[in-house]
């Protein structure tokens, strides 16, 4: 009993685990949809800005396809903060910066 009852908590636990990687990811796509759209406002070659809005639309795509995953998994989209990509976001910005003044 104790073993069946065991691998039912690890069998919800790997669930667990799963949705709130999916939370972290799609917080982190939102987080690069809003980045991407300041990058490509900010850049200065025409084709460096092509490529933003190349990737935007990916992300799009991405954000979308991540809220059919939460759809299957049978809970709404919802995001949970990602330290790790708020942090590559914050450098991001101040490359922007720092390349705006020169
Ligand atoms: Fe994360």
């Amino acid at each position: 009993m104790a073993t069946k009852k065991e691998s039912q908590s690890k069998a919800k636990g790997l669930e667990d685990l799963f949705h709130d990687g999916l939370k972290d990811v799609y917080y982190a796509e939102r987080k690069i949809l809003a980045a991407l759209k300041k990058m490509a406002k900010g850049a200065e070659s025409d084709e460096l800005t092509a490529a933003f809005e190349k990737h935007r639309d990916e992300t799009e795509a991405q954000i979308e396809r991540l809220q059919q995953v939460f759809e299957i998994f049978g809970k709404r989209p919802q995001a949970k903060t990602c330290p790790a990509i708020d942090g590559i976001i914050e450098e991001g910005q101040e490359i922007l910066e720092e390349f705006k003044e020169a």
